[in-house]
């Protein structure tokens, strides 16, 4: 490797769970460096099923080291209640570590996702509602409570009561709830502080230690390039920058130590909640693709829009992210459709045609797609393990 990124080159949802399981058998270690736990994944194991949120799902192999970076938020009450999965089904967590920089999404954050959307009405986002944005807008604005902090009662009170106040105008009809307690809520924090602490750490300099004595860093993004906060689909898009050159910023490692950058994409795409989606099947077909591939979220259970691989925001995202490899997942989800399109042009209005991603969201929300159409195949190809043996079509 030494030093290897993953990133999704879609919306998010590409399978990238599956590929980092891999890659991560042959790495020294694992670690997140973005968003939260509105992402998630599942992972099959000799016919055991593993949701993960938060938790680089490299833990599975005992004595890895798997970490959660400075660019990720926690709600430290979904990774307590993680930990308390993984340890009850005998999973070794020793090689856990926590960034003590990464910040914490507090119960305001939650309410404000809530209040937030319910303020756009149909303008919403569609967000996760786990409280993502309004946790790195706190970043933002300096407001924000890290890991760190839950080591230490007075800083803590002194922080949330801080982070508090200019909210109260927002949160005024929750003013009643138990859970904005300014008391209370210190005490549960440094309750999820006294069992986290064993984990918390320097992830900045674990990270350069394992790539100075020659290790493979495995830099797991979540999400995907299109939801990128600067270079996606804005504001229809998540808070943080899932791209690749964020795996520097969100763990510390410098950018030259990101030796090699791996996309994942579908052979199709999907996309959770609002915004442009130009190659969208909205139709019967969408809705067999959507049920064939299983297109639920993993952590919403919320059903994904379908649509046909979209070669212009692929091509996109090679060249943000700077791909050296593609995966590409759930081709046998297409098994058997007859012909297949495949976006390689947006056409916009009066006939306008780009083959490059426009900049201009008023462009991307008016782009359909130009599509070639390629002959399909009907061979069951789920147990073909080599390339050579796909039947010339797919
Ligand atoms: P948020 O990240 O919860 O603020 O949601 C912002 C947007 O990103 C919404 O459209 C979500 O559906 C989308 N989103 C967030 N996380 C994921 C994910 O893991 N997969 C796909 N879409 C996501």
């Amino acid at each position: 490797m030494p030093g290897m990124v993953i990133v999704g080159a879609q919306w998010g949802d590409e399978g990238k769970g599956k590929v980092v399981d891999l890659l991560a058998e042959k790495a020294d270690m694992v670690i997140r460096f973005q968003g939260g736990n509105n992402a998630g994944h599942t992972i099959v194991r000799e016919g055991v099923h593993w949701k993960f949120h938060l938790i680089p799902s490299g833990i599975l192999s005992p004595g890895r080291l798997c970490a959660i970076g400075n660019g990720v938020v926690i709600d430290p009450k979904v990774l307590t209640g993680e930990l308390d999965e993984l340890r009850a089904k005998g999973v070794d967590l020793s090689g856990l570590r926590i960034s003590a920089n990464a910040h914490l999404i507090m119960p305001y954050h939650m309410l404000l996702d809530h209040a937030g959307e319910a303020r756009l009405g149909k303008l919403q986002i569609g967000t996760t509602r786990r409280g993502i944005g309004p946790a790195y807008a706190d970043k933002a604005a300096r407001l924000g409570i890290r890991v760190q902090d839950l080591l230490d009662e007075k800083i803590l009170k002194k922080k949330i009561a801080a982070a508090l106040e200019p909210k109260r105008l927002s949160l005024r009809p929750f003013a009643k709830s138990p859970e904005l307690d300014l008391q209370s809520m210190t005490e549960d924090y440094l309750t999820y502080g006294h069992r986290i602490e064993q984990y918390i750490a320097d992830t900045t300099r674990i990270t350069w230690k394992t790539l100075d004595e020659g290790g493979d860093v495995l830099f797991e993004g979540a999400q995907g390039t299109l939801p990128d906060i600067d270079h996606g689909t804005y504001p229809f898009v998540t808070s943080s920058n899932p791209v690749a050159a964020s795996a520097a910023t969100g763990t510390g490692a410098g950018p030259k130590d990101l030796d090699e950058i791996w996309g994942v994409t579908k052979a199709y795409a999907t996309r959770v909640g609002s915004g442009p989606f130009p190659t969208e099947l909205d139709d019967e077909l969408g809705a067999a693709i959507r049920e064939s591939g299983g297109e639920y979220g993993t952590t919403t259970g919320r059903a994904r829009r379908v649509g046909w691989l979209d070669l212009v925001a692929l091509r996109y995202a090679a060249r943000i992210n700077g791909l050296d490899h593609l995966a590409i997942t759930k081709l046998d989800v297409l098994t058997g459709l007859g012909t297949l399109n495949v976006c390689t042009r947006y056409r916009g209005v009066e006939e306008a045609s780009f083959d490059a991603y426009p900049y201009h969201q008023t462009v991307m929300h008016q782009a359909a797609g130009d599509y070639e159409r390629l002959s399909g195949w009907d061979e069951d190809i789920g147990d073909i393990r080599d390339e050579r043996d796909l039947p010339q079509a797919a």
